[in-house]
């Protein structure tokens, strides 16, 4: 099948605890309600870049050998995904335990299961495909060889570089645009302003996510701001993802960054108003419709420039 975006990565069924707070090591916290949703970080991507429209969307992913299997499948043929499974037999999909508090804080700790199954050899034909999304939670050598065939093939390739940590040597090389929050973002580039941090990174593009604040671009030399839109947030799990898949799906489209931008910024502020991963995916004539309504202020961007360390001659 040809679908210009092609994202590989993990899918994991997330166990949420909703709890007045996130528990301290050591601490038992008694929490209130349980519900599983479908996610894990390359299949919310994946449902994201296909919510938002316009593009066609792939995913290579691995699965185990257990009903929970059946749930990740369906969620992404229901998002309208095309899935290209590997099949882990004797193995549990992957899962991840989520401690959802009050403030819309979680913790999340994540038992990978099939998602460690994925191979260098698994990638499929990249025939057709313009933009490979990648993230970090199936096998390192997997994710470095994926970019590298892609990149010498001239697809574009996206890296989003969650959960933090250390990155093969030769991996951003193969990477066209980089998104990172800014742990992950200090983890890689050491200390200093962020965009001091993001220059320093050998990759064309860097977009750095600051949560509340919203999100800062370094393309070559230039800067692209976007202020996060003012939301009541429920539940932030997934808001990296919806941010990462409606990027890709926009940037596929051949929107302009600063496009692009805002309105990945706008599915992740509404995917934030809701409860679990997939399910707080929003489609793209809702964020159309919700973009239109929304102001922004002179002044939320200059704040961000300046958290960023932006200064006249930047
Ligand atoms: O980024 C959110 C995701 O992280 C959750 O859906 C969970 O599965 C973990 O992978």
């Amino acid at each position: 099948m040809k679908a210009p975006v092609l994202v590989a990565g993990s899918a994991n069924l997330d166990f949420v605890v909703r709890a007045p707070h996130v528990p301290a090591p050591g601490e038992t916290v008694l929490g209130r309600d349980f519900a599983t949703f479908p996610g894990g970080k390359g299949a919310n991507q994946a449902v994201a870049c296909a919510r938002a429209g316009g593009v066609a969307t792939r995913m290579l992913l691995a699965l185990g050998d257990d009903p929970y299997a059946t749930v990740l499948e369906a969620a992404l043929v229901d998002a309208g995904v095309a899935t290209h499974i590997v099949r882990a037999p004797d193995v549990a999909s992957g899962t991840a335990f989520i401690c959802l508090s009050d403030d819309a804080e979680n913790a999340i700790t994540v038992a990978p299961g099939a998602n460690a199954a994925l191979r260098p050899h698994h990638l499929p034909s990249l025939f057709g495909v313009t933009h490979l999304l990648l993230q970090l939670e199936t096998p390192l050598d997997a994710v470095a060889s994926f970019a590298h065939v892609a990149h010498a093939a001239g697809v574009h390739v996206l890296l989003n570089a969650a959960p933090a940590t250390a990155l093969p040597p030769l991996l951003l090389q193969d990477v066209d645009l980089l998104v990172v929050n800014e742990g992950e973002l200090a983890a890689l580039a050491g200390p200093g302003t962020l965009v001091a941090q993001m220059s320093r990174l050998p990759v064309p593009c860097v977009v750095a996510t600051l949560g509340a604040r919203g999100c800062v671009a370094r393309r070559g030399g230039e800067l692209f701001l976007q202020p996060a839109f003012r939301i009541d947030a429920v539940d932030t799990t997934a808001a990296g993802d919806t941010f990462c898949g409606a990027l890709a799906a926009r940037l596929a489209q051949h929107a302009p960054l600063a496009d692009a931008l805002r309105f990945a910024s706008a599915a992740s502020a509404l995917a934030c108003t809701r409860l679990g991963a997939q399910a707080s995916i929003p489609a793209r004539d809702e964020v159309d419709a919700w973009l239109a309504a929304q102001v922004e202020a002179p002044d939320h961007k200059a704040a961000l420039a300046a958290y960023c360390g932006i200064t006249g001659s930047d």
